[in-house]
C-alpha cells in the first residue's frame, strides 16, 4: 500500500473549442457583475471578443501586463480596477497576464476567470511571483488560485509553432519533475503521465499539422494537466537551473526550459530509474536509458532550440552558473554538485545529445537499421520491414533478452524450418498456433463484412481433389455417423451462384485426414463438387471429430512447454470458387463439439458454429439408415472479387 498526501486546488475547468463564448456564463456563475478585462498585448482582438460576449458585465479593460509581474504595473491596473469597482477579472493571455490577474486578486479578493493562450500552466497554481525594484518574490495562497479556467483550443491555436513548441516543453518539464518530486503521489503521477503522452503526441505532429485542432487540443490538455502537477508538488533541478539561467543570465524563459529539460533528465536518470521508465513509456520511447536523448530528438524535430549556445549563453559563464545553481540546497533525486552541474551546462551549451555514454544504444541501432530501408522501391515493403525491425528490437529491449534466450529462439526457428517438407509446413503451423494466421484471416474478412467469414486453410488441403457427383458419399463407406450436407452458395445480394466449384475435406471419426493414413486406398473424405443451377450442393459424408494438430515437431514441443493442448474443434473445410467472386476458404464447426472455446489454432468464429442436426428415420434422398444421422444446412455468401485495397 502507498501512503501519500495530496492537496487539491479547487478550480472550475472548462475545456473545449470555442469555449471563449462561455465567459459570460462563467462570470455569472461566480455571482459577479463588474468585470475588468485583461488581455495580453498581442491578444487585443480576443480581448475585444471577450468584452463583446460579456456585454454590460465588462466595465473596464487593461492590456498592459508585463513579464515577471512588476508591482508598478499591478499598481496601475489596481487603479483601473478600483475606479470601475470591478468584482472580477477576466484574463486572456499567457503567464504574464495570468500573473497580473493573480496579483490583483490577492490584493482585492476579486474573482478570476482565466483564458490561457499558452501552455504556461500557472493558471492552475496558487503561486504568484512578482518583481519589485528588480527583486523577485514568490508567495502561495488559496486566494491566488483562479476560480475558473476556460481552456479554448481555438484561442491556443493562435500560438505560433515556434512558441507553441517551447511552451509545450516548458509544460512537459512540470510533468517530468512531478514524477521524481519528493511529494510525488499516485494522483499527480497519473496526471503527469497523461500530460507527457499528450504533449509528446502534440509536439510530434505540430510542425506538420499546426492547424489540426486535435494536435492543439492534445497540447492544451497536456499543459493543463502539467500545470496541475506544478501546483501540486515541488519541482527539482530542472526548474532551479532554469530559474538561475533566466534570472542571472537573462535567458528567455520557455526556450531555456526547452534546452535544459533533456539534460536535467539525463542528470537524474540513474537516481530516478522508475520515473524515467514511466516517462519513456509515456513518451513512447523503447529504451528508457535513452529517454533524455529521445526527448531532445523530439524537440529538434519540432524545430525547438537544443543548445544554450544558440540562446546566447556564453560558454565562459558555465562555472559561474554552476556556482549560482548549487548555492542553496534543494531536493533532487541526484545529488546536485558543482562539478556535475558544470558538466551538464557545458554539454547543454554545446547541444550534445544528452545521456550519451559513448556506448552504442539499442535505439541507435534500430534507427540505423530502419534508415537502411529508406531506399526500398516498394513503399509497402519499406513499411512492413521497418515496423518489423522496430518491434523486434523493442521486444528484445523491453524483455532484456539474453544471448541464451536469443540462441534458443534461433534453434527453435531452425528446427521449424528443418521440419518443413513438400508435405509439411511447420512454419504455417507455428503461425496457426500463435494465432497469427487467424489474425490475418480476420483482417481479410473484415474487408468484406457481408460475406461468410473465412477460416484458415490448414495443412490437410490437397490440390486436385477427386471430382464428386452431387448426392454422392465422400466417406466411401468409412465408419462414422452419416452426415447429409445440403448447402446453398449465394452472392452478398442473396442471388444463388450456380456452377461454383466447392472443395470439401475433413477428418474421419478418429480425427485423421486421409493423408495421415498411408494404408488407405486413395483419397477419401475429400472431393470437388459443383453447385447446381439453384446454387445448391448436396452430398453425404460422416460427422467430423476433434483431432490434434501434428505434435511431433517443434510446434508440438512449444505447445507442451506452455501447457497447451493440441486439439482442433470438429469441423468441415470448404473452399468455394466462382467467376467474379472472391474465393472463400472456410470451415463449419459442429455446435456442441469439443474444444470450441480452446481451438488450438484460434480458428473458431461464432458465425461458423452451426447445428449438425441429429435425425432419425427417412433421409432426403431415400438412403436407408438404421438409427441416427446428421443434417448440415448452411448458406455461404461470396464477396465480389474486388481488388484488395489498403488505406
Ligand atoms: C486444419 O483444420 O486442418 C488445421 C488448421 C491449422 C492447423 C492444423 C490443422
Ligand atoms: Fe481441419
Amino acid at each position: 500500500m502507498t501512503s501519500f498526501a495530496y492537496t487539491v486546488h479547487p478550480a472550475r475547468i472548462v475545456f473545449g473549442t470555442g469555449t471563449l463564448e462561455n465567459v459570460r456564463d462563467e462570470v455569472q456563475r461566480l455571482g459577479r457583475t463588474r468585470v475588468l478585462v485583461l488581455a495580453s498585448p498581442g491578444l487585443a482582438a480576443a480581448g475585444d471578443r471577450v468584452e463583446k460576449v460579456l456585454g454590460p458585465l465588462a466595465v473596464a479593460r487593461f492590456d498592459g501586463a508585463a513579464m515577471h509581474t512588476p508591482v508598478e504595473v499591478t499598481e496601475v491596473a489596481l487603479g483601473v480596477l478600483r475606479e470601475h469597482e470591478a468584482d472580477c477579472v477576466v484574463a486572456i493571455g499567457g503567464g504574464s497576464t495570468t500573473g497580473l490577474a493573480k496579483a490583483l486578486a490577492v490584493r482585492t479578493g476579486v474573482d478570476q476567470v482565466v483564458l490561457p493562450s499558452t501552455y504556461a500552466g500557472s493558471e492552475v497554481t496558487p503561486v504568484l511571483g512578482e518583481t519589485e525594484n528588480g527583486t523577485k518574490t514568490t508567495r502561495s495562497s488559496p486566494d491566488i488560485l483562479p476560480e475558473t479556467v476556460i481552456y479554448d483550443v481555438e484561442l491556443s491555436a493562435g500560438l505560433p509553432v515556434a512558441l507553441a513548441v517551447t511552451s509545450a516543453v516548458n509544460a512537459l518539464a512540470h510533468a517530468v519533475e512531478a514524477l521524481y518530486s519528493p511529494d510525488a503521489n499516485p494522483v499527480v503521477d497519473g496526471m503527469a503521465l497523461d500530460a507527457i503522452t499528450r504533449l509528446a503526441a502534440g509536439l510530434r505532429r505540430l510542425p506538420a499539422d499546426p492547424h489540426d485542432p486535435e494536435v492543439r487540443a492534445d497540447l492544451l490538455r497536456g499543459a493543463w494537466l502539467a500545470g496541475t502537477c506544478l501546483g501540486a508538488v515541488g519541482m527539482g533541478l530542472h526548474h532551479k537551473l532554469c530559474h538561475t539561467l533566466g534570472g542571472g543570465f537573462d535567458l528567455p524563459h520557455a526556450q531555456t526550459h526547452t534546452v535544459v529539460l533533456p539534460y536535467a533528465m539525463a542528470y537524474n536518470g540513474a537516481a530516478a530509474p522508475e520515473a524515467m521508465r514511466r516517462i519513456a513509456e509515456a513518451l513512447g520511447v523503447g529504451d528508457a536509458d535513452d529517454v533524455a536523448g529521445a526527448l531532445q530528438d523530439l524537440v529538434r524535430a519540432a524545430g525547438g532550440p537544443v543548445s544554450l549556445g544558440e540562446l546566447g549563453f556564453p560558454e565562459a559563464a558555465v562555472d559561474r552558473a554552476a556556482e549560482l545553481a548549487t548555492q542553496a540546497p534543494y531536493p533532487n533525486p541526484a545529488p546536485v554538485t558543482r562539478d556535475g552541474i558544470a558538466a551538464l551546462l557545458r554539454a547543454a551549451w554545446a547541444g550534445e545529445r544528452p545521456g550519451g555514454t559513448g556506448t552504442v544504444r539499442p535505439a541507435r541501432i534500430t534507427e540505423q537499421v530502419v534508415k537502411t530501408f529508406a531506399g526500398a522501391a516498394d513503399p509497402r515493403l519499406r513499411r512492413l520491414i521497418s515496423d518489423l525491425v522496430v518491434r523486434l528490437h523493442a521486444f528484445a529491449v523491453d524483455n532484456d533478452l539474453t544471448q541464451d534466450e536469443w540462441q534458443q529462439g534461433i534453434d527453435f526457428l531452425t528446427r521449424t524450418g528443418q521440419t518443413c517438407s513438400d508435405t509439411r509446413q511447420e512454419f504455417v503451423l507455428l503461425s496457426d498456433t500463435l494465432g497469427l494466421s487467424s489474425v490475418v484471416d480476420v483482417l481479410t474478412n473484415s474487408r468484406t463484412p457481408d460475406s461468410t467469414p473465412s477460416a484458415v486453410l490448414g495443412p490437410f488441403y490437397v490440390e486436385g481433389p477427386p471430382e464428386l457427383e452431387q448426392g454422392s458419399d465422400m466417406a466411401r463407406g468409412l465408419a462414422g455417423t452419416p452426415l447429409h450436407v445440403d448447402v446453398l452458395v449465394t452472392d452478398t445480394a442473396d442471388v444463388p451462384v450456380a456452377d461454383a466449384i466447392v472443395d470439401v475435406w475433413q477428418s474421419n471419426e478418429d480425427g485423421f485426414y486421409d493423408v495421415q493414413l498411408p494404408d488407405l486406398d486413395g483419397p477419401v473424405l475429400r472431393g470437388r463438387l459443383r453447385t447446381d443451377g439453384e446454387g445448391r450442393l448436396r452430398f453425404w459424408s460422416i460427422l467430423p471429430s476433434e483431432y490434434p494438430i501434428p505434435t511431433d515437431g517443434p510446434v508440438g514441443a512449444m505447445l507442451g512447454a506452455v501447457g497447451r493442448h493440441p486439439y482442433r474443434a470438429p469441423h468441415l473445410h470448404f473452399m468455394i470458387a466462382a467467376p467474379g467472386r472472391r474465393r472463400l476458404i472456410t470451415q463449419l464447426f459442429v455446435r456442441g463439439g469439443l474444444y470450441l472455446d480452446s481451438d488450438a489454432v484460434f480458428g473458431v468464429k461464432d458465425d461458423l458454429v452451426v447445428d449438425f442436426e441429429t435425425r432419425t428415420g427417412p433421409t432426403p434422398d431415400g438412403r436407408v439408415i438404421e438409427g441416427e444421422w446428421r443434417r448440415l444446412g448452411f448458406t455461404f455468401r461470396l464477396a465480389p472479387d474486388a481488388l484488395e485495397h489498403r488505406p
